[in-house]
């Protein structure tokens, strides 16, 4: 039987890169999924390409009005919810010098407030047995010049993962942080780094992570399909690290 057979998952930030391609693999072990972003038009791009077992909810995780609209067309949808993967996020690299506070608040909005309210609005449509999965990143253990502030939200996002965990275990659902490394997504044209760094981040990666390249979206993807499923039972409160070793070494 596939792995998610039957089951109901949310993603946020499920139109491109990790989020787009753990749709797809939540969709071919047999899961519904409904998928959410900022950006209508990669919305229904994503919509499209994903067919008819993915729903598309354009929902900025910023906004508590839209988080309700999300909960609301769950419940419509699907009626409960197995499994949210709170995926959507940016990282902005900037020089501790430069960063201003729209700069701050935004990454904390997206990334740490987004994250826990999601969690918040969608939990009482979470049934025993539910998991969710929290994204943070490989950094959450690190520090690299210029990451202070996205460095930061992801280790708050680790340390939800842990309290959460501890939390929601008397309703029987699991949480876990999935941490990836270096992935080649529209993240990287984000971080509001220069050409010229961007171009040798390649050089970066082989330098920081043991098995010498970036990780595909293929298995960052398989790691939530692992936690989203029940051949993860007995685990809550962890990080599961796809990163080419670069967290650990
Ligand atoms: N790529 C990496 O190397 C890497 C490494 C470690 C961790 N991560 C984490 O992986 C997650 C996904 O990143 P990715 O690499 O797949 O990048 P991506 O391709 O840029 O995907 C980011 C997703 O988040 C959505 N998003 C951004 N801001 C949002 C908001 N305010 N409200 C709702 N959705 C929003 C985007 O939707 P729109 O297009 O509509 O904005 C998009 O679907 C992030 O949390 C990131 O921190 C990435």
């Amino acid at each position: 039987m596939a792995r998610l057979y039957d089951k109901t998952a949310v993603i946020t930030g499920g139109t491109t890169g990790i989020g787009f391609e753990t749709a797809k693999q939540f969709i071919a072990q047999g899961a519904r999924v409904i998928i959410t972003g900022q950006n209508g038009d990669r919305l229904q791009a994503a919509a499209q390409a994903l067919g008819s077992k993915a729903i598309p909810v354009q929902a900025d995780v910023r906004s508590r009005s839209d988080l309700n609209g999300l909960a609301a067309r769950v419940k419509e949808e699907f009626g409960h919810l197995d499994i949210l993967f709170a995926n959507a996020g940016i990282g902005y690299f900037a020089p501790l010098d430069t960063v201003d506070e729209a700069l701050y608040d935004n990454q904390f909005d997206i990334n740490v407030k987004g994250v826990f309210f999601t969690v918040q609005t969608l939990l009482n449509l979470m049934n025993e047995g539910a998991s969710i999965i929290l994204n943070a990143s490989a950094v959450n253990e690190k520090g690299a010049a210029m990451g202070s502030v996205y460095f930061a939200t992801k280790a708050a996002v680790r340390s939800l993962a842990r309290t959460l965990a501890a939390e929601l275990a008397s309703r029987k659902i699991r949480v876990n942080a999935l941490s990836p490394g270096f992935v080649p997504t529209n993240f990287q044209s984000k971080m509001g780094l220069p050409p010229e760094v961007l171009n040798n981040f390649g050089d970066y990666v082989k330098q920081s992570a043991p098995l010498e390249r970036f990780g595909k979206p293929e298995e960052i993807a398989a790691g939530a399909v692992f936690l989203a499923s029940d051949e993860s039972s007995y685990m809550t409160a962890a990080d599961l690290v796809i990163d080419g070793g670069y967290m650990n070494v």
